[in-house]
């Protein structure tokens, strides 16, 4: 019998126009100064200036935060505590998509607890408390709103490191769906890609538990049933609810199951090609699905009838590529790629046991 622990560290306040009550939040947290760690695209379309006059109007004073990239790595994470060092700062606002939340994770680490992200790979409460965080997701992927896991780069290896403190959680996630109705299409497309695979792969890891079942399960109800929806009528807001709290679930899903071999084959795709992360798992959601269908089967019946082809379907509405030929990754490659997602961490917890000849298999499938 499996054996766990449930333990919700995340508030969750849900609705358009949640945006709106961050300062009341901020304020019944103690936040008095508070690092706003938001990526430049969110500055520019004036979420930032935002959340900085909702927590003014509580007086909190704010520092802005935005030298990272879309794969945020430990360098940027370190230049992160560097400018938030002598600001004395008491509480962290992440606010933006997966890379401003997981950057807003890591500076907390650093600037707490010293060392270099490596320090925190796995998942142990560093010596020191953390700072008090909220989370602001405006794109519906990621899921990193609901966990307490910093995925970061390492600058040198452009390994993703899976860096876990209980004190990571955010203590109160808003999410608004007329934040996210906003997101590009493009965005939409690989996030919501992105999410889906949480559920997909979260739902059969050898990790699962009754817990990760049933926010996996309703989180791939929610996904599948609004995704092409949203890109067929942008900005719709009831199927921005939907795959916005479908993307919280799945993130929820994955803090107790982990994830599976999409995921440690889709990582060396952006680390080598920069291939974004929901693009490279839409070109190893369905392959993996088949090759795990041996131990895994009646457990993808019970999301779809032939799964394979309804996440097929899925991709193509999206405009996402079909094949590792199609997005340029060369035959000659497939060895190598297969030696790097042998040694991603998320592969262990792959239901049917995954290593290089199987990562080989599996690149072929998608090549
Ligand atoms: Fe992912």
């Amino acid at each position: 019998m499996m054996v766990f622990e449930h333990i919700a560290r995340t508030s969750v306040v849900f609705g358009a126009g949640s945006f709106g009550r961050l300062g009341k939040v901020a304020r019944e947290l103690g936040f008095r100064r508070t690092l706003v760690v938001s990526d430049h695209g969110i500055c520019q379309a004036g979420f930032t200036a935002m959340a900085e006059g909702l927590l003014a109007t509580e007086g909190i004073d704010t520092f802005c935060f935005h030298d990272f990239g879309e794969n945020p790595d430990s360098a940027q994470a370190e230049v992160g505590r560097l400018f938030a060092a002598p600001l004395q700062i008491d509480s962290i606002l992440g606010l933006g998509g997966g890379s401003s939340m997981d950057c807003a994770k890591a500076i907390n680490f650093l600037l707490t607890n010293g060392g270099s992200m490596r320090d925190y790979r796995g998942h142990a409460d560093p010596p020191k408390p953390m700072l008090p965080m909220i989370g602001v997701p405006t794109t519906t992927g990621t899921g990193t709103e609901a966990q307490s896991y910093a995925l970061i780069s390492d600058a040198e290896t452009h390994v993703k490191m899976a860096c876990g403190a209980s004190g990571a959680a955010f203590k109160t996630v808003l999410l608004d769906p007329e934040l996210a109705a906003s997101q590009p299409r493009g965005v939409l497309a690989a996030t919501g890609y992105d999410a889906i695979s949480h559920a997909v792969e979260s739902f059969v890891t050898a990790k699962r538990n009754f817990m990760s079942d049933c926010y996996a399960r309703e989180a791939w109800r929610l996904l599948s049933g609004s995704f092409e929806r949203l890109l067929a009528k942008s900005g719709d807001l009831d199927a921005t609810a939907a795959m916005q709290m479908g993307a919280y679930l799945a993130g929820a899903a994955i803090e107790h199951s982990m994830l599976g071999a999409t995921h440690a084959t889709a990582n060396p795709l952006t680390a080598r090609y920069g291939i974004t992360h929901g693009r490279a798992i839409a070109l190893m959601l369905d392959h993996v699905v088949a090759w795990n269908r041996p131990v895994a089967g009646t457990r993808y019946d019970d999301l779809a009838p032939d799964l394979e082809t309804r996440l097929d379907e899925m991709a193509r509405a999206a405009g996402l590529q079909r094949s590792l030929r199609e997005a340029g990754v060369p035959e000659a490659m497939l060895t190598q790629l297969a030696d790097d997602a042998s040694h991603q961490w998320t592969g262990k917890f792959n239901p049917r046991p995954f290593d290089q000849a199987a990562a080989l298999e599996i690149y072929q499938c998608a090549f």
